[in-house]
């Protein structure tokens, strides 16, 4: 199939490709060489910039698949360590391939002894980010001998480095905030309660992990391991296709995270629904968030590609309750959050504009009674989301079409023109 596109009356030929599921794109590549014109889509809503296998949205369905498995399904009956080994992999791994998977991880837990001098570099009141930004770009400097990228074993090793040093790294981010020695990895413990122990322990007495705390936390993971081609795993190929290592790749992805109208929303969030306080002052907010001149926006609400409820969110909305009632905790926060929940979703600005909770709407609420300062709530979205990025590295790696990514522009300043000298400046 192919699409015609027509430029000063001349019409041109262009190849229409279709995906498994989901929108057929129309392969433009030819499109400047035939008509000396560049497409223009500042913020890529209408442009795909790569092919892949790993992560499907509907967003107007809210449908959320990873290698073909729903989000809901995955959050539900697995466990991080295997929706790594799916993104890594494209399937599931049997009973053998688990236990492998798991080994390998939890070999790499522990991070160079040097890094923990690195940290110390940090101002105590470094906001946990930023710490990571520069650990996680670090790393390039400390593990040579996997940034090779053109070497597969090579890529393999960096895969599993990052994916089992995140909790170590984002830990010590903690540890060093509130001025508590460091902890070294325990292999004996999952995953999530490794991190948890990392976290919240200290070596003076046994850290106990709450299963609980440990089942809804993992669940946080799993929600946010992957999510497309969203700014910052963008962020990651773009790094990526100029050639740099691994380690600087996702370090660039973790500063694009950071922001928050991504993955820094989730601190945002809970700041707001802290702000707002009691479910009397809503209407307030949802004017605010109304009114064109004010910039303020319900943090945790609306999505570039969702245009329906966010998956991630229910299964969160839910997890929030559990883990409150589990915990003993009551928080008005969370009655905040679910009455404004219902102002929002009943209010024709938000309808029309189909603005429906997004995954950071109820996150912070869990991480809140988890115990996590507000602070450390984006560095657990880069800790689960790096297991994502890390596999679109690797396929991008893999994919022989992949190129040095370079967008072009539409160029609106001044035209060509004469240097003047200073003193002949008026
Ligand atoms: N509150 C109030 N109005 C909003 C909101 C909001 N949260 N989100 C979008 N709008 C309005 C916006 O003002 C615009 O109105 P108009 O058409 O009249 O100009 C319209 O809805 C479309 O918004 P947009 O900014 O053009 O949409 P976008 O696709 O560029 O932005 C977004 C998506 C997620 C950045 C945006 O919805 C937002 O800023 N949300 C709050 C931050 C947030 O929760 N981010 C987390 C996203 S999910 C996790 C992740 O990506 O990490």
């Amino acid at each position: 199939m192919t699409a015609t596109i027509n430029v000063d009356g001349k019409s041109g030929e262009y190849p229409v490709h279709a995906g498994s599921i989901g929108p057929e794109v129309i392969d433009i590549r030819k499109l400047y060489g035939n008509t000396g014109r560049f497409t223009y889509d500042p913020g890529f809503t209408s442009t795909a910039a790569c092919e892949s296998k790993i992560t499907y949205i509907d967003g107007d369905q809210g449908v959320l698949l990873h290698r073909g498995y729903p989000i809901e399904q995955l959050a539900e009956k697995s466990s991080f360590l295997e929706v790594a080994y799916l993104l890594l992999n494209g399937d599931l791994p049997n009973q053998a391939e688990h236990d492998e998977f798991k080994y390998l991880i939890t070999r790499h837990t522990m991070v160079h002894e040097q890094l923990a001098t690195f940290y110390r570099g940090f101002r105590r009141d470094a906001h946990p980010m930023a710490i990571m930004c520069g650990v996680v770009g670090a790393l390039s400097a400390f593990y040579h001998d996997s940034t090779d990228i053109h070497d597969p074993k090579q890529r393999v090793i960096a895969c599993h480095r990052l994916i089992a040093k995140m909790p170590t790294i984002a830990a010590m981010a903690y540890k060093y905030s509130v001025g508590q020695p460091f902890l070294y990895p325990d292999n004996s413990l999952s995953y999530t309660g490794n991190f948890l122990r990392m976290t919240f322990g200290v070596p003076a007495e046994p850290y106990v992990i709450n299963p609980v705390v440990e089942d809804a936390l993992d669940k946080i993971f799993i929600l946010h391991a992957d999510h497309e081609q969203n700014a910052s795993t963008s962020t990651v190929r773009l790094a990526g296709s100029s050639g740099a290592n691994p380690f600087a790749c996702i370090a660039a992805g973790i500063a694009c995270l950071w922001g928050p109208a991504h993955g820094g929303a989730n601190e945002a969030a809970l700041d707001m629904l802290r702000e707002i306080g009691r479910p009397e002052r809503i209407p307030e907010y949802v004017a605010r968030a109304k009114n064109k001149d004010d910039p303020f926006r319900l943090m945790g609400f609306g999505h570039r590609v969702y245009k329906n409820y966010d998956p991630r969110a229910k299964v969160l909305g839910a997890a929030a309750t559990k883990v409150l009632d589990t915990l003993g905790i009551s928080d008005p926060v969370l009655d905040t959050a679910r009455e404004l929940e219902r102002v929002a979703l009943s209010d024709d600005y938000f309808i029309e504009k189909k603005l429906y909770p997004n995954v950071d709407f109820y996150s912070g609420i869990i991480l809140s009674a988890i115990g996590f300062p507000t602070s450390m709530f984006t560095a657990l979205f880069a800790l689960a989301r790096t297991t994502g990025w890390i596999a679109q590295w690797t396929e991008m790696m893999e994919d022989n079409d992949q190129r040095i990514g370079r967008p072009r522009q539409l160029y609106t300043g001044h035209g060509p023109r004469d240097y003047v000298p200073l003193d002949q400046r008026g």
